[in-house]
């Protein structure tokens, strides 16, 4: 059945969208990033537990949520629960939507900048002489991008219109071509990229340093992180994959479909550092855990690359940058399309228009943000800059706060009959996983997500 609103064309659209929203920056930029501050494989058993326990039945909840009401966020708690204050879940959803994207698109905008950089062959750093010698500065060269105050929101803007391009363009000729597309161009580029790095010097110690578990990094806090990691790197707790489902057809498998999704995201997520790792250590560059990674290390270790290996560092520092553009343009329409939903359904608005509201006050949101790191750098609220603010509010509490909130949902105040029939519909499903499910989904999920939440926040 065709409807107004739009739908995916096929199963394998739905799935390559859901998976376009959840393989990210999260996956490629934050993943490793966490993986050696939490203690390399410890940390990843940890993560490992979380997508599937905490994550995944948040992701199927969702899914129920939104193609049983399809509506986007808000509307559909105001179609499942009239007059109830479930409704919480879907505003939080939204507003967490509008901020997700100012601050995602601030980094995909540096993504940018680092992409026609690594084309022209000009990743280079701030050049000086230090004790008679010459060097590259190349943490210089990216605080001085990101803290001028124009030419990073020039490439946030560039960013921005990517996005709103492909959204106001629709659910089948938008967003599901689009993902058609960038998906499996992702998918290739991450395997050329691995054969590369297993290629180099630096393969066993980066290895090593990416699966030898270091238990006493392990503190409660680490577990806290895997999880917020989990929910973002999935993108759940929003209703981003609400939004999503309400798109899905009737015969779309919502079990399998949300298996497949975590799969590639977790596939995605440990590649990314099968590539970081061993390049940084292949040029004796200790991994500094930190954002700098990619911005700061990396163009260091390209630009050697480059110099030992010309055309082949080349190629690999570009296809390195458009891998992450894509992840992120692929993830920044989903926090879009959340906005756009609601903001269309609500307010009847035409996709363009509704489309055009959204990418404005995103691009006067996220220009607070890039501000931050530069000229509004002394503005804070409650001692945070706009976009570690935005940041946290999303990750530490908007994210958790919605999971809990949409699992206690779907396990105990819809229709338990509609749940199994969202669950069962479209194909046969084991009444063993039916039941192994609704036990994640009324207990594992929400009773985890409270007690880690609690821990951090009274310990
Ligand atoms: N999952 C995305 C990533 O890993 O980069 C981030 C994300 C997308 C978060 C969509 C939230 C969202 F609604």
């Amino acid at each position: 059945m065709k409807s107004e609103r739009g739908n995916f064309g096929s199963q394998l659209g739905a799935v390559l969208a859901s998976a376009g929203s959840a393989v990210g920056l999260g996956n490629i930029w934050r993943f490793p990033t966490e993986v050696g501050k939490g203690g390399g494989a410890a940390f990843i058993l940890i993560y490992l537990a979380a997508i599937f326990l905490l994550a995944m039945p948040v992701m199927v909840s969702e899914f129920v949520i939104g193609r049983s009401s399809r509506s986007n966020a808000i509307g559909a708690f105001q179609r499942l629960a009239p007059g109830k204050p479930w409704v919480v879940a879907g505003i939080m959803g939204v507003v967490g939507g509008f901020h997700v994207l100012s601050f995602y698109s601030v980094v995909a905008g540096w993504t940018l900048h680092y992409t026609v950089q690594a084309f022209l062959g000009q990743l280079q750093g701030v050049h000086s002489v230090v004790h008679g010698q010459f060097t590259t500065d190349y943490e210089a060269s990216f605080k001085g991008f990101v803290s001028d105050s124009w030419l990073p929101i020039a490439y946030l803007t560039v960013f921005m219109l990517m996005t709103h391009f492909v959204v106001s363009r629709g659910i089948e000729r938008g967003i599901e071509y689009f993902s058609k597309l960038m998906m499996p161009m992702l998918l290739v580029i991450i395997v050329v990229l691995v054969g590369f790095s297993m290629t180099l010097p630096g393969t066993a110690d980066g290895l090593r340093f990416l699966l030898k578990p270091d238990l006493s990094k392990v503190t409660p806090s680490v577990v806290l992180s895997a999880m917020g990691q989990a929910f973002f790197s999935l993108s759940v707790g929003l209703g981003c994959l609400i939004t999503y489902a309400s798109y899905f057809s009737q015969d779309t498998r919502l079990v399998p479909s949300a298996r497949n999704v975590c799969i590639i995201d977790t596939f995605v997520a440990v590649l990314s550092g099968f590539i970081i790792f061993p390049t940084v250590f292949s040029v004796g560059i200790a991994p500094d855990a930190g954002p700098g990674l990619v911005f700061i290390t990396l163009p260091n270790v390209f630009s050697m690359l480059a110099g030992e290996m010309s055309l082949a560092g080349y190629v690999f520092a570009l296809l390195f940058y458009v891998l992450l553009l894509l992840a992120a343009l692929t993830s920044s329409i989903s926090m879009h399309e959340i906005c756009t939903a609601f903001v269309g359904e609500h307010f009847r608005l035409s996709r363009r228009a509704a489309a055009s509201v959204v990418t404005v006050i995103c691009l006067v949101l996220g220009s607070f943000c890039s501000l931050s790191f530069g000229p509004w750098k002394g503005v804070t609220v409650f001692g945070y800059g706009f976009f570690d603010l935005f940041d946290m509010m999303v990750t530490k509490f908007l994210m958790p706060i919605g999971g809990f909130l949409i699992t206690v949902f779907v396990g105990w105040r819809m229709e338990r009959k509609l749940v199994e029939q969202q669950l069962t519909g479209g194909g046969a499903l084991s009444a063993r996983t039916l039941r192994l499910l609704l036990v994640l989904i009324r207990w594992v999920a929400p009773v985890g997500i409270v007690v880690i939440f609690l821990n951090e926040l009274f310990l």
